[in-house]
């Protein structure tokens, strides 16, 4: 097991699990200083099937400890783990701690072994370290729906209730509860918004403060891709909510990520209000090829996580991302351009010196106003293989090409180039590029334009490189990761396991 976390495409700082099949982030849960991550887990294979809730947790969102299996399928019980949320309920609303407690609640959907999805409940009194089915479940009942899932839930303060969000197949369901045990429905979000090529899933409903200070509700939904042409799959809205009702400002469909590899993308639920941040963090894979990605003996890992803003533009309203600042927790060989030429030889050979297999390059371009230019990042090696990040001011888009890095998924959708419109640029472009050892995830326009990529080549890739058509200046910071498998925390992962 010494080559554990060291596997030839394993990541070495977005969250794997040690062994098998991993899909959503489920419970994600600030709670007395730690953020809990638990997920969609087949502790018993590499494929999906068996689901149980993995379990991991964090102080910084970047180093993670393995806990054990935190809810077990019970296929002669409630059935399956699907997806679902976490919150602590510090008020014992749910009356479910006896000795003085703050429980911690999963909401979850409980799929049986005839494939019926209900949503049901389990607790833990200890912190989020072990949890206990609760004894009436389901809290609700499936309605007659096939796909009837994956619900969030958090405590509304102006109402002075907790409300609940699930997908059932091509809508979002709201209920409404006083004590996280008896639902009462109170809308229903459908058609004529957002896309409907594929079911809806893991929704996600929180408020955010524009530049304005003003707050606007934003609903995030995940639209399978398993039957369509479409790469993109987190979809959001941006409207109202008084507590029953969610009001979207457009019907314009609008992606939170135009790359495939970034699915099911919930939120933190319970982080501090001196904090303040909305933190997302995502599954980084796609129901169109995951299960035949060439990774053993895991399978599925997640996304950077990443901070959202609501931010303003000639579009009007747009949700932006960005990795979390923790990130910096990882940097070494930290270089800063201070505004030279993109083809300086000084800074040629910065990038030349560059490690390209755990890299933050974090690059601000500027050139004359209204003039266009194209610019970017190449990866490449002497296999032939090439990964290329590119910026296309005059016809507005930022482009990830990884048609040509490796053909190591059999299946043909996997081979894509992503692309990700722009707004006006005026001279000045942020790129940032967060790359680990079999993935990338490229964030332009200060975070509206994101492309998330995973990326299965034959041999590593031994260069990193910059480019540009026309003059432009480069400044910011470039810096490699460190990985946070280290032969200690594995070490100390195997004693404890
Ligand atoms: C989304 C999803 C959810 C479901 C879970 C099952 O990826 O299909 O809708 O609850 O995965 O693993």
């Amino acid at each position: 097991m010494s080559d554990l976390y060291n596997e030839k495409y394993r990541p070495q700082f977005h969250y794997s699990a040690p062994c098998n099949w991993l899909n959503d982030p489920n419970g994600l849960v600030w709670h007395d200083g730690i953020y809990h991550l638990f997920y969609q887990h087949n502790p018993t294979g590499n494929d999906w099937g068996n689901m149980h809730w993995g379990h991991a947790t964090s102080r910084d969102l970047v180093h993670w400890d393995n806990r054990p299996v935190a809810l077990n399928a019970e296929p002669m019980g409630v059935g399956y783990i699907f997806s679902g949320c976490a919150v602590a309920d510090p008020a014992n609303s749910s009356g479910l701690a006896t000795a003085g407690e703050v429980p911690l609640i999963a909401l979850y959907t409980s799929c049986t072994t005839d494939g019926i999805q209900s949503q049901s409940l389990a607790y833990s009194l200890d912190d989020g370290e072990t949890w206990r089915q609760y004894a009436a479940n389901p809290v609700i009942e499936n309605p007659g729906i096939r796909d009837f899932r994956d619900p969030k839930v958090f405590w509304h303060e102006e109402s002075e209730q907790w409300v609940l969000a699930l997908a059932a197949n091509d809508h979002i369901e709201f209920y409404r509860s006083h004590n996280l045990i008896h639902w009462e429905h109170a809308s229903r979000f459908s058609k004529p918004y957002g896309s409907n090529q594929g079911v809806w899933e893991c929704p996600d409903l929180f408020p955010l403060v524009t530049d304005d200070g003003e707050i606007k509700w934003v609903l995030i939904v995940s639209v399978c891709p398993e039957h369509s042409a479409r790469d993109e799959s987190v979809q959001y809205f941006i409207g109202d909510f008084d507590g029953v009702r969610f009001e979207s400002e457009s019907t314009e469909i609008m992606w939170l990520d135009y790359g495939a590899d970034n699915y099911g993308a919930i939120t933190w639920d319970g982080v501090p209000k001196d904090d303040g941040r909305r933190i997302m963090i995502g599954w980084m894979s796609s129901w169109r090829y995951a299960r035949e990605v060439p990774t053993f003996p895991w399978r599925g890992n997640m996304t950077i996580p990443r901070e959202l803003r609501l931010v303003s533009s000639g579009r009007g309203l747009e949700l932006a991302t960005l990795p979390v600042r923790e990130v910096e927790n990882i940097r070494a060989n930290i270089a800063r351009i201070d505004r030279v030429s993109a083809d300086d030889p000084n800074l040629q050979a910065v990038f030349a010196r560059l490690s390209p297999e755990l890299l933050d390059l974090d690059l601000l371009f500027e050139w004359p106003a209204s003039a266009a230019r194209s610019f970017g990042v190449r990866f490449t090696n002497s296999s032939g293989e090439k990964l290329s990040i590119a910026v296309h001011t005059g016809t507005g888009t930022l482009v990830v090409d990884r048609t040509a890095v490796g053909q190591r998924v059999p299946n043909p959708k996997f081979a894509r180039r992503f692309e990700a419109p722009l707004r006006e640029t005026d001279g000045k472009f942020n790129l940032r590029v967060i790359k680990d050892r079999a993935s990338v995830e490229v964030f332009g326009d200060e975070g509206r334009a994101v492309i998330s990529a995973n990326l299965f080549y034959d041999a590593p890739f031994e260069r990193v490189e910059l480019f540009c058509l026309g003059d432009v200046d480069v400044s910011g910071e470039v810096s490699t990761l460190k990985s946070i498998w280290t032969p200690d925390s594995i070490s100390k992962m195997q004693e404890t396991a």
